[in-house]
């Protein structure tokens, strides 16, 4: 008998085949947004739920999962939507898919950091709505990038990636991590023990770190008062580690030049001044969207539980 997994949304092509080869799947053609109380209904008789991080697993909905639940591998690398202590509590396995959406990552900040400095959002609109009229020297200024500090908060995985393709741009890379990188991680980038030590050497701020009760908000009032005058922030890693009122105060009061935004919190319903204002380049949370690495996502997903179903550690375990 197969083991029987419930995958919550639609997955691409090559990962469905392989999930109806190796699996007995319950899979999602409509692609419809399941509730807890739908998740819980249809996770009766299965041995495993591949979700996206659009599911949340609260501690509520982690106990009332059926016993026969042994693990949620997830198709994401975050996995802030999982109660993981409560996880652990219950004995469910969880896994995520690092390491394969670091390029499509890194790819995305390095867009929202040139489409926030050099006004991309403004620019496009005014052809788009035939609003541009004339050219002339002073025309839609924006920020040179090219030798500018980047900052990166938090430097694993994405943040070096985006570290090695802003050295194509001459940036002087600063970061922040809990510890200190090895030498080779680190590439000739500048380590600071803090975020506060951080903020005054960022022209541009770009943030990679987990989301979780530590970092919620982390970038708050008092720390964009740290950074330079003028200074640009990029989140394409949680909507949570950012405080949304402070950071629209700063692009309003011109604290901040610009920002350039993938995640939000409460996603899709973000807030609603985001929308209003020039000065930010909003994309809907799509960095790991490539054909590329949304079939290497599923396929690690895949791996993880062809490991727990085989009696193996899954090598992406995170409960
Ligand atoms: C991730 O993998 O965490 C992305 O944000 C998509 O869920």
């Amino acid at each position: 008998m197969k083991p029987v997994i419930l995958v919550t949304r639609r997955l691409p092509d090559a990962v469905e085949e392989r999930l109806r080869r190796d699996y007995d799947a319950r899979l999602n053609p409509e692609d419809v947004l399941y509730s807890p109380d739908e998740l819980i209904e249809r996770a009766k008789d299965v041995d495993a739920i591949l979700p996206c991080h659009t599911e949340k697993f609260s501690a509520e909905v982690i106990a009332r999962l059926p016993a026969r639940v042994r693990a949620i591998a997830n198709f994401s690398v975050g996995y802030d939507h999982v109660d993981i202590q409560a996880a652990k509590a219950r004995g469910l396995i969880v896994t995520n898919t690092p390491e394969v959406l670091s390029d499509a990552t890194a790819e995305l900040t390095i867009m929202l950091m040139l489409g926030a400095a050099r006004r991309a959002s403004e620019g496009e609109r005014l052809v788009r709505t035939r609003a541009w009229k004339d050219w002339n020297p002073r025309f839609m200024l924006g920020t040179q990038v090219t030798g500018k500090r980047l900052g990166i908060l938090g430097f694993g995985r994405i943040g070096q990636v985006v570290a090695r393709r802003a050295r194509g741009f001459d940036m002087e890379i600063h970061y922040h991590d809990v510890r200190k990188m090895a030498p080779e991680q680190e590439g000739g980038a500048i380590f600071h023990p803090t975020p506060e030590e951080l903020m005054p050497h960022c022209d541009f701020l770009t943030l990679h770190c987990v989301s979780s009760p530590e970092t919620l908000r982390l970038l708050n009032a008092e720390r964009i008062a740290l950074l330079p005058d003028g200074a640009i922030v990029i989140n394409a890693s949680r909507g949570a580690v950012v405080d949304d009122e402070a950071l629209i105060a700063a692009l309003k009061s011109g604290k901040l030049t610009a920002a350039g935004l993938d995640v939000y919190t409460n996603e899709p319903d973000i807030h609603p001044e985001y929308r209003e204002l020039p000065n930010v380049f909003l994309m809907p949370h799509i960095a790991s969207a490539t054909k590329e690495t949304r079939d290497a996502m599923g396929f690690r997903a895949l791996d993880n539980l062809d490991a727990i179903f085989a009696g193996r550690e899954p090598r992406d375990r995170v409960a």
